[in-house]
């Protein structure tokens, strides 16, 4: 893989031909699938569970499946979304009681696993778990919503887990998710990100492939 992911969020493609809006956005050179999972409850809307994943998958999509579950309670769903083909899932800290155990089971399941920040959590969960973290998700504007602008004290944050990530010595994927644009993608990369999800920056522009190349233009420079 890329040494930088751009993983655009399926929250703002078109729903009524989803599989033809992945197929156009890998083609058009994205590197993950963004899956975002919403219950109306953890977070205030509404979205798609494993069997769209499933479908994908029965579709051909071959890239790999980075479900972001915005649920509570989490476990539940975690063998489901496996089952459905999701590559990695990931979970916030607050939605999960035993969030060792939850980590765990998405790792038995066979997933790369991952806990997801808000803008306010803390990053204290992450001081026993590190260990068991194959990713690191920090929101950079509140669930629930693509199109929302990114909040800047993000970058901060960005640099606190890099930070441990290095310290861990361990091959952690520092993922970030909201407000991702071409005129900051460069910005939120010098602060440690390797991961970006980008919905409405990509999925709102008529030509997916001029957005994923002036991201991957602005990574480079
Ligand atoms: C928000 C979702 C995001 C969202 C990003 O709760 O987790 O993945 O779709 O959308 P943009 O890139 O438009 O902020
Ligand atoms: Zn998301």
């Amino acid at each position: 893989m890329a040494e930088f992911l751009i993983a655009p969020s399926i929250l703002s493609a078109n729903f009524a031909r989803l599989g033809d809006e992945v197929d156009s956005v890998l083609a058009a050179g994205a590197d993950v699938v963004h899956f975002d999972v919403m219950d109306n409850h953890f977070v205030p809307n509404l979205t798609i569970g494993p069997m769209v994943c499933e479908a994908l998958r029965k579709h051909g999509v071959t890239a790999p499946i980075d479900v972001h579950l915005m649920v509570h309670p989490v476990d539940a769903l975690v063998p489901q979304f496996a089952d459905a083909g999701a590559s990695m899932i990931t979970f916030h800290p607050e939605a999960s009681v035993h969030i060792d155990r939850t980590l765990q089971l998405i790792k038995d399941a066979g997933c790369k696993a991952g806990l997801v920040f808000n803008p306010a959590t803390p990053l204290h969960y992450l001081d026993y778990v590190m260990d068991k973290l194959d990713m690191i998700l920090l929101m950079s504007v509140n669930p629930g919503f693509g199109g929302q602008s990114f909040i800047p004290t993000t970058l901060d944050k960005l640099r606190e887990v890099r930070k441990r990530i290095d310290a861990s010595g361990r091959d952690i994927v520092l993922e970030v998710d909201g407000g991702v644009k071409v005129d900051n993608i460069r910005e939120i990369a010098d602060a440690g990100a390797d991961m970006f999800v980008a919905g409405s920056a990509i999925f709102n522009q008529p030509d997916y492939a001029e957005v994923i190349k002036k991201m991957r233009a602005e990574l480079a420079a």
